[in-house]
């Protein structure tokens, strides 16, 4: 069990997440999960009237809501008290912005998921956050499940051999009719290539089971072949993604993501395969992770169950048979960037069991984004990551 101490809550300021926007509450219950960030400041909305009625509903002081995120990093910055970290949940055109506003500033950033929208775009700000020496946290929230860390440290030490396989879909089904017409926000910006980037569903969850087949097997990906279709008539931007993967080892991969596979909600799953074993999970049931070892029976391991290795039983929160779920995974993300945001205030460097993902997987993200879509322009051309 997670059994740490309680240290000063790090102050923290948020850009985006509003009363309208979906994933800033998931992250603010994150931040306040395990008591390590504490909200003191936000520019909550593109609407100056909304940012200011959430700060308030929010307990943020007046005097530190404020209407424009640049302005947020150059007064927070000048406070003693200011902001240590900030966390930014807008849409993804609005990530690169404020990433360099708060870097330049000298504040951690803590940002979601992809990057920014093109590129180039990316390889500047990998190189500003490098060179700036912050922490820098993206936050593919699924990799903090307890289960899935024990499968990274089961294929880490060797417990199903050489890897041959990599499987992992993140299906969904919202976007099947054209939802984006009736208004409703999330699903406008998602499908506007303006505000999303040249990539839709690729971008939205494509990146998260890219990372998710990284994150588990530690397997750097040569090359993609993609099909990218937008399935919905009219709709500007990819909703179905199928790629094939080829690793570096040799072991061959499979990535299915969709916004159009009707039933599906965050059907986000696993299942590898390597000489002598299989792992398999899935977030429907996070709690549990299947392996299989050559000639044996399967067998369910369970959360802080018998068999959990001390990568899940470090973020395991409660005892097993009581359910953990999505935001304590979220939290086990936060949990990491305050270890790391503590480390840089001592002048040290975090341990080697902090695994929240950082840049160099921003980067990642985005070279995946851009290798699926050449790809897919080529027919499902094998394409080399640029
Ligand atoms: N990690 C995950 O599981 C996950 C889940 C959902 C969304 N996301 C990511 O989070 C981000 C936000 O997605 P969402 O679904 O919450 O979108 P949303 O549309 O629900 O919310 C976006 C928020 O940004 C605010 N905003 C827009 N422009 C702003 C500006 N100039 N200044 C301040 N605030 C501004 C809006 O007012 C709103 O509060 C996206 O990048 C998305 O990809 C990640």
């Amino acid at each position: 069990m997670n059994m740490q101490g309680y240290k000063r809550p790090i102050r923290y300021g948020m850009v985006g997440g509003g009363h309208t926007g979906f994933i800033g509450h998931v992250h603010r219950m994150a931040a306040a999960l395990d008591r390590n960030f504490t909200l003191v400041a936000g520019a909550l909305s593109s609407d100056p009237k909304r940012a200011h009625e959430s700060a308030a509903d929010l307990g943020i002081a007046q005097d530190r809501s404020y209407a424009d995120f640049n302005e947020m990093a150059a007064r927070e910055s000048r406070r003693e008290d200011g902001i240590e970290a900030v966390v930014i949940v807008t849409p993804n055109d609005l990530h690169a912005q404020p990433i360099r506003a708060f870097i330049e500033a000298g504040i951690h950033v803590i940002c979601d998921k992809p990057l920014c929208t093109t590129l180039e775009e990316a390889v500047n700000l990998h190189r500003l956050v490098s060179e700036s020496g912050r922490v820098f946290v993206l936050t593919h929230c699924y990799t903090g499940y307890p289960m899935v860390r024990q499968a990274r440290q089961m294929i880490a030490d060797g417990e199903i051999g050489e890897l041959r396989l990599v499987h992992v879909e993140y299906p969904q089904g919202w976007l099947a009719t054209r939802l984006e017409d009736t208004g409703e926000r999330k699903s406008a910006w998602r499908t506007d290539p303006d505000r999303s980037g040249p990539g839709g569903c690729v971008a939205d969850i494509g990146t998260h089971a890219y990372h998710m087949a990284r994150f588990v097997s530690q397997l750097g990906v040569d090359s993609i072949s993609a099909q990218l279709t937008t399935f919905v008539p009219g709709r500007r931007v990819d909703d179905d993604v199928q790629a094939k993967l080829r690793f570096e080892n040799g072991a061959r991969g499979i990535l299915w993501a969709s916004q159009v596979a009707v039933g599906h909600e965050n059907g986000l799953r696993f299942r590898i395969y390597g000489k002598s074993g299989g792992l398999e999970w899935i977030q429907a049931d996070p709690n549990c992770l299947w392996h299989t070892q050559l000639d044996k029976p399967k067998q369910m391991l369970s959360r802080a169950g018998i068999g959990g290795n001390c990568a899940s039983l470090r973020w395991s929160r409660v005892a097993a048979g009581h359910p953990e779920g999505y935001v304590e995974a979220f939290s086990t993300i936060y949990s990491e960037a305050a270890e790391a945001v503590r480390a840089w205030q001592n002048g040290k460097r975090p341990g080697p069991d902090v695994l929240h993902p950082g840049i160099d997987d921003g980067l990642e993200g985005m070279q995946f984004i851009d290798t699926c879509i050449r790809s897919s322009a080529n027919c499902g051309e094998w394409t080399g990551l640029a």
